[in-house]
This record gives C-alpha cells, structure tokens and sequence, in this order.
C-alpha cells in the first residue's frame, strides 16, 4: 500500500496538471478535465485509507480500567510547576496564618471608588496621579494597589469588632499599573495588603507583625527601621525597610525598601462604618516579585510574566 506521503506527492503533481487545460483544444477540454477529477477523486480516497491505516497501526487499544502497570508504555505526560511567585506568595500566607491572620483574595477589575475615594483620595487629589492607573473603556479600574481591598475588608470583618475581637485580614492580588516597563518595573505583579483593627492597635504592634513577617521569610534574624511615608489612608504613614538579609550577600550595612504602612485614617475606617473614636487599626502593603527578586537573585523582574520556560523550570 502507498503511504500518505506517496499520495499527497501525486495529489500535488496533480493539482499542477490542472493548469495544462488552458493550452489544450478547447473540444478535447471536457474529457481531459473530467479525467483528472476522476483521478483526483481516486487518490482523495486512497490517502483517506492510508490516513486511516496509519491511525488504526498507531493506537494500541487502552483498557483504561486496568491497573496503572498493564499501560505502563502510556507517555507520561510532564507535569508543569508551580510559578515562583505563587510558591512565595503560599509562603508569605502562611507565615500571616500562623500569626492568625484570615485571607481574603483581591480583585482584578475594580471600581473609581475602592480605589480613591474609600481610601480618602477626594476627587482631584493630586496623589492620584501617583498610581498610573488603567481604565477599561467601560471606568472599571484594574487595581493599581491591593489597597482597593481595605474597605471591603474592614466591611466584611466588623462583626468581629463589635463581638469584642479584632479584625486581621491579609489580602494578596494581581496589580496594574501604566508603567514604563524595565528590569524593575512591570506592569503587572502581585502585593500583599494587610489590615489590623484592634480596640488598642498601636505602631509597636505593626512593627512586630512585620518583623516577625521578614525573619520568617528570610529565615533570620533582622533589623528594621523605618522612613516617614505619604498615602491618604494612612496617617502617619511610613515605609518599612529591612536589613539586607546575610543569604543576599548583605554585610548588615544596606538598607531595602519593603513596603508602605502606617496607622489607617479616621477617614477610611468612618467610610466602613468603623467609629474611629473607639478603634484604631494599621495597614501596610507591598509587593511579592521584590521579595522573591531578592531571594533568589532574580535580575529582571519582567521574568515572571513572560512565560519563558526556561526561567519557571529553574524553580
Ligand atoms: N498601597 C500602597 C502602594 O502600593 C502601599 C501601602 C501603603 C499599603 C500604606 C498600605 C498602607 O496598606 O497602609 O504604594
């Protein structure tokens, strides 16, 4: 029997006879173009045999009830890992469970008002333009900070305030932003938020969360320390820097900038319907590529997003 590549080579020399019609008596035309399609339609059917013998020699049959070893020839199919961010991001999360923290996840389309005016940005505040934040045509917001989540946070978690507890929620999430894109800056990477409303929650306590959330992560010991910051929802507002760490071939003389924090405004927790004369809370947020970046010495953080599998196979 001819293989399929035999009889789609004379398909082809076929298909270029077709072009002869033209130079031949036009009477004799009729019964010329009638031979060819004869023989066309002959091999059509005979490459659907060898397709179809082809097929049937290639698959052996499967008993897919038997047990593993009987199709033990079965290719097995490679599986795929799990992305770097996602492993540090599971980290990070139960690094914050462990300390009692509840998760909630953010959203990748969100709204004008989570994203200013609940986190006290009134209209035409000149901070807003800080965010290079995307519009869809429609005036969704793809988030420019997992902040956009606080007033849902401190909405969802206020019963637990009004039974005499605290809220201690941590929010992780995609992020966008109209940036010009290099090896630090991309347009899409992932923050993790975290709210903490308490009777009494002071600036100390913030500082041990966030302590505790680097030595953990890093696996040693650390300092902090911390610079004055400016974010509307926040007031003070500071940002929170970490000794480099001595596994990123730090000598305990750089200082890296880790996140944005500080005690959440009467403003915000007012608009969740939070008496701020009765409670305080802070919040701090910053972003997971950095914290991974760092630990594994990664130089180009446009990596993560670009599907290049060279690089995910590393992890
Ligand atoms: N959302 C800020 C940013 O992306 C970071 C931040 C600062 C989050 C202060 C907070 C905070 O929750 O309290 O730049």
């Amino acid at each position: 029997m001819q293989t399929v590549e035999e009889i789609k080579q004379k398909i082809k020399a076929l298909n270029a006879e077709y072009a002869k019609i033209k130079d031949i008596d036009p009477s004799e035309r009729k019964a010329f173009g009638q031979e060819l399609n004869k023989k066309r339609q002959e091999l059509e059917k005979a490459l659907q045999d060898a397709i179809d013998a082809a097929e049937s020699e290639s698959v052996e049959p499967l008993d897919v009830t038997a047990p593993a070893a009987n199709n033990a020839e079965i290719p097995v199919i490679k599986q795929g890992s799990k992305h770097p961010l996602m492993t540090e991001l599971n980290r990070i999360l139960d690094i914050y469970v462990k300390m009692g923290f509840n998760v909630m996840e953010a959203r990748q389309l969100d709204d004008e008002f989570h994203m200013f005016e609940s986190l006290n940005f009134p209209e035409g505040h000149p901070a807003r333009d800080g965010y290079d934040t995307f519009r869809t045509e429609e005036g969704f917001i793809p988030p420019a900070h997992t902040s956009t989540m606080q007033h849902r946070a401190l909405k969802q978690y206020k019963k637990d305030l009004e039974k005499g507890g605290q809220i201690a929620v941590v929010i992780p999430g995609r992020v966008f932003r109209n940036e010009d894109v290099d090896a630090t800056h991309e347009h899409t990477f992932y923050q993790c938020e975290g709210v903490f409303v308490s009777k009494d929650a002071t600036m100390g306590q913030m500082l041990g969360v966030l302590k505790r959330l680097f030595e953990e992560y890093y696996g040693q010991s650390l300092k902090i320390k911390t610079q004055p910051g400016y974010f509307p929802f926040t007031e003070p507002s500071l940002e929170l820097l970490i000794e480099k760490p001595k596994s990123l071939g730090g000598k305990g003389d750089g200082w890296l900038e880790m996140l944005g924090c500080g005690m959440i405004h009467p403003n915000v927790l007012k608009m969740a319907g939070i008496d701020p004369t009765k409670y305080k809370g802070f919040a701090w947020g910053g972003g997971i590529d950095r914290l991974a970046i760092l630990k594994y010495g990664i130089d180009d953080i446009r990596y993560f997003e670009s599907g290049k599998l060279d690089f995910l196979k590393e992890f």
